[in-house]
């Protein structure tokens, strides 16, 4: 036998987490701490409204509470993205959600960027805000939310999203407010793919200028369009667990991640919304060895990808990068049978 599979422990892996909902990501004792003993339905989802109104009930919690309570999610998210293993974590967050009044969402934004980099500091962790739209909110107020993120492009907003009922809204009406979003230099990543399949996915590239999509794994259903994101370069924020709990693939064992990765398409690992289905981004990274067979060197190029295509700054990113490539080339990291052992395996692919 060669060296045991595994051997490398995936905490010490660098990586960015770049798909997750800053609400869907708060611990499960906070959550039962805000909401005073009352439960949270979670596990499996029957329709993705059902999902929403989960979602919604824990976003309204933090919401309707006193700002620390925001501020605290805000650290937390941190500190366990730290205990993962991240060097970057950008967070989705919309302020439009918790204040009406412009001015008033862009102060939130600042003490959002503020808190989170203070506690990425202390641990070693950069923080971005993804600022996102709503897909059932009107196109207008996503233009509004736009303006709100290129106000702090550069200054804690890295990046522009989409999120809500893929199915029900399409990205077109979006266009816009993505137009905003790009030209103040943010990373266009909306959700498609997801609940919606392959035109979806076309659309967001095509009218919104994504360079990254939050899931977009349903490309598969159509080859073409998977070979077309892997000539474009165009990134999947990949969330296994989140695409088993919502019914989008049929089981973990037949989710199209390995797939994706052999045309030759960027992926990246993510948790979505830890709160709800019960895995965090190390749960995710361990799932995509243990059930979906990753290879140490896809998982590096994994890892590679995320903090390539996330908005830390380009220095950062290369140190993570050379950090992720001596995670790969040390032979015994972390596991004391291996020692010695196993030097038939193949030069990893660069
Ligand atoms: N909001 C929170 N999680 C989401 C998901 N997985 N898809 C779309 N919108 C979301
Ligand atoms: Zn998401």
């Amino acid at each position: 036998m060669g060296r045991v599979r595994g051997v490398r422990e995936l905490v010490g892996l660098p990586k960015a987490h770049l798909h997750v909902h800053l609400e869907g990501a708060m611990r499960g004792a906070t959550f039962d701490e805000l909401a005073g003993g009352r439960g949270l339905a979670g596990g499996g989802f029957g329709t993705f409204g059902d999902f929403l109104g989960v979602y919604g009930a824990a976003a309204r919690l933090v919401r309707d509470g006193p700002r620390e309570n925001l501020m605290r999610v805000v650290r937390e998210v941190v500190e366990d993205a730290a205990a993962d293993g991240a060097v970057w974590v950008e967070p989705h967050f919309n302020p439009l959600t918790y204040e009406d009044d412009p001015r008033a969402a862009l102060e939130l934004l600042d003490a959002v960027i503020g808190e989170g980099r203070r506690a990425g500091a202390r641990l070693g962790v950069g923080f971005g805000v993804l600022v996102y739209a709503r897909r059932n909110g009107a196109p207008a107020e996503a233009v509004e939310t736009a303006r709100l993120a290129a106000d702090r492009a550069g200054d804690g907003v890295v990046a522009f999203g989409l999120a809500g009922d893929e199915s029900q809204y399409g990205p077109e009406p979006f266009a816009e407010a993505f137009g905003i979003a790009r030209r103040a230099g943010l990373i266009p990543a909306p959700h498609a793919g997801e609940l919606a399949g392959p035109a979806s996915v076309r659309a967001a590239v095509d009218r919104l200028g994504a360079r990254r999509i939050a899931h977009g794994v349903r490309a598969v259903e159509e080859p073409a369009l998977v070979a077309r994101l892997a000539r474009e370069g165009v990134v999947l924020d990949v969330c296994p667990t989140s695409n088993v709990a919502l019914g989008v693939v049929p089981s973990m064992a037949a989710h199209p991640l390995p797939l994706l990765l052999e045309a030759g398409v960027r992926c990246t690992l993510n948790a979505d919304d830890p709160l709800l289905f019960g895995a965090g981004l190390l749960d995710e990274y361990e799932t995509a060895r243990s059930v979906l067979a990753l290879t140490d060197a896809q998982l590096a190029a994994v890892a590679r990808t995320s903090v390539r295509s996330s908005g830390a700054p380009a220095a950062a990113a290369e140190e993570a990068v050379a950090r992720i490539d001596a995670w790969l080339e040390a032979e015994d990291a972390g596991n004391p049978r291996s020692s010695g052992a196993g030097r038939t395996r193949p030069p990893p692919p660069r």
